[in-house]
């Protein structure tokens, strides 16, 4: 079985969530991990595994692959030195808040012939790869009407979203990511309505977004950074011939009933909980083509097309207008 050395930049929320997948990996040495404000205690649970600075980690021959689990706007410059020091790339998303850097990456993964995952990992949710799956079977026959409901339990920190590109490319990406995975096919168009109901921070926290999909369906995404009942992510393809969905997670499946209501636990409530085996099947995914030699099953385009949506959605909001993907397209020079 080969083993592959791997080093992780970033040992905060989801960095914490790979390191455990990788040191439980049997495929994985987890070699060195990189954070200038790691936490000691932290360091001293992870048996074997080394601290190391930036350029230590990246100089070090025998550390094949790298995790960057740092904030957004950290991720250029990193999956930049990483590709030319020679390293498989996982990075969470977004890879980069700017098109025109994202870009950049792109050519530098043409030279470098490098390898780059992007963590878009919704995509390997069970649920969620059952109904992507039962779609391109043709259960539910043409896609009519989607309909993506992500709101997280409670906001982030101030500091984390001015790091993170704002709602659209923090949250909104994933579902942006969702739709092209269920539906294989592109947003053509975009209208959005956002508004702040549960931070005052810069950013809106709320936005309702109309899209409009090459393959003719209509989408509709709600987004809100803040669900008191608990992690609220649910899906929805209705297509004329049926319609497939799935519901919130929950910790178990158990309804009381008695003479006043019917009762059942909030759902799971983050993402650290909710996603726990999509991270896993990530990893697996990360490990397997990388060994074989194989591409990303998700990487550098995904991302392109995703970016693309968010751009299209922040100018939606700010225009309050209708706006098409082909603009952005023809700006970025992208598919020409
Ligand atoms: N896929 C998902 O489900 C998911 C979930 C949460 C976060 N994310 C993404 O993961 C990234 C990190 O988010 P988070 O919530 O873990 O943030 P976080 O703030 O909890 O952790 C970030 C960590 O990176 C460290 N760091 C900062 N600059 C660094 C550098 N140059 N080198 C090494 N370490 C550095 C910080 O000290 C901190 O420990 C973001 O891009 C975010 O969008 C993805």
């Amino acid at each position: 079985m080969r083993q592959i050395r791997i080093g992780v930049f970033g040992t905060g929320r989801i960095g914490k969530i790979h390191i455990k997948n990788l040191l439980n990996h049997p495929q994985v040495i987890l070699k060195a991990v990189s954070d200038p404000f790691i936490d000691k205690d932290f360091l001293c649970t992870l048996n074997g595994t080394v601290y190391k600075e930036k350029d230590e980690l990246l100089q070090d021959n025998e550390i094949e692959a790298v995790f960057i689990c740092t904030p957004s706007d950290t991720h250029y410059e990193l999956i930049k030195e990483a590709l030319r020091a020679k390293k498989a790339v996982f990075c969470e998303k977004p890879i980069e808040l700017d098109l025109n850097r994202i870009l950049e990456i792109k050519q530098i993964l043409k030279e470098t012939q490098g390898f780059l995952q992007v963590g878009f990992n919704r995509r390997f949710d069970a649920n969620f790869h059952q109904i992507a799956k039962l779609v391109s079977e043709g259960e539910v026959g043409d896609i009519i009407q989607i309909h993506i409901i992500s709101r997280d339990f409670s906001p982030p920190s101030k500091a984390y979203v001015e790091s993170s590109g704002g709602i659209f490319l923090d949250m909104s990406i994933h579902d942006f990511d969702m739709l092209a995975f269920i539906t294989k096919s592109q947003v053509e168009e975009i209208f959005v309505s956002g508004r702040n109901f549960v931070t005052d921070y810069d950013d809106i926290d709320t936005a309702t977004m109309t899209l409009h999909l090459s393959n003719g369906a209509l989408a509709v995404i709600e987004n809100c950074r803040q669900a008191v009942y608990g992690y609220d992510q649910r899906l929805e393809v209705f297509g004329k011939k049926g319609r497939v969905f799935c519901e919130n997670k929950y910790e178990n499946s158990v309804t009381l009933c008695n003479s006043r209501n019917q009762n059942r636990q909030n759902p799971l409530d983050f993402f650290l909980e909710r996603y726990i085996d999509s991270y896993k099947n990530e990893l697996d995914d990360f490990i397997t083509n990388f060994c074989n030699g194989k591409k990303p099953s998700v990487g550098i385009e995904e991302s392109i097309q995703s970016t693309l949506v968010a751009l299209a959605a922040a100018k939606s909001l700010q225009t309050k207008s209708l706006v098409c993907i082909d603009e952005f397209k023809k700006q970025y020079k992208i598919g020409e």
